[in-house]
């Protein structure tokens, strides 16, 4: 049985006043992590924004940066994220031909090495080489946009991760993306996650930390 985490929660600053980075940040004093969102424009079809601005998130907190990379040839952009302040870097197992080769890379930057997977991709494939990943970024919406719809199959791949990992008495983190809010966190945590993005759901609220201190309390199991 692989040891028990306190629910991390991870707010998306894709959903923060960008005017305003530094207040926006501040609203959510009582998250864990900083979940950092970028979008090539070609992975997804939108675009966000760049290492720059993930060095001035770094700059704005002391909490650790989750930063999902929805890129395009993530091999060569992960020292320029390492560089920004990432503690850990996640790319899409969709942009990369080796991703047991690319967590190594990231290792060797001194970041946390984490994959993830969109909604129409499986994670049996994966389940061999989770030894070298510290964390597996499970999908619950297409990546690309905030408030979206939770879609509550993927759980299946929650529960797959959960149980080889445990089995395996690995301490890689299971983590949920995407349409988390208080009506819908409770079942992922059930599912086994250890950790859960919020975009929208915290910063549309008029108080973010309420809603990040709510988020907790109901992802406790
Ligand atoms: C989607 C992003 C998510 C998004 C979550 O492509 O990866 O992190 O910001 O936003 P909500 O919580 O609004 O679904
Ligand atoms: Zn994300």
């Amino acid at each position: 049985m692989a040891m028990q985490h306190a629910p991390i929660i991870a707010p998306s600053i894709l959903a923060a006043d960008f005017s305003r980075l530094g207040e926006e940040i501040a609203r959510i004093h009582n998250a864990d992590w900083v979940h950092v969102d970028i979008m090539d424009g070609h992975f997804v079809p939108n675009l966000s924004f760049g290492p720059d601005i993930a060095a001035t998130v770094h700059r704005l907190t002391d909490k650790p940066l989750d930063v999902h990379l929805m890129i395009e040839e993530p091999e060569r952009w992960v020292e320029r994220y390492a560089q920004a302040g990432a503690h850990t870097l996640i790319f899409h197992v969709e942009a990369t031909a080796d991703p047991v080769a690319l967590a190594r890379q990231i290792r060797a930057l001194g970041v946390r090495a984490a994959f993830s997977v969109k909604p129409g991709t499986p994670i049996e494939p994966y389940l061999e080489h989770l030894e070298h990943f510290d964390e597996v970024l499970v999908m619950s919406v297409e990546p690309g946009f905030g408030g979206q719809s939770f879609m509550p199959e993927q759980l299946e791949k929650v529960r797959t991760l959960r149980r080889t990992i445990d089995e395996r008495g690995l301490d890689t983190l299971i983590e949920i993306d995407g349409g988390i809010s208080e009506s819908t966190i409770a079942q992922a945590a059930e599912a086994g996650c250890d950790a859960f993005v919020a975009g929208s759901a915290v910063y549309k609220a008029d108080d973010p930390a309420a809603v990040v201190d709510s988020l907790r309390t109901l992802a406790r199991r």
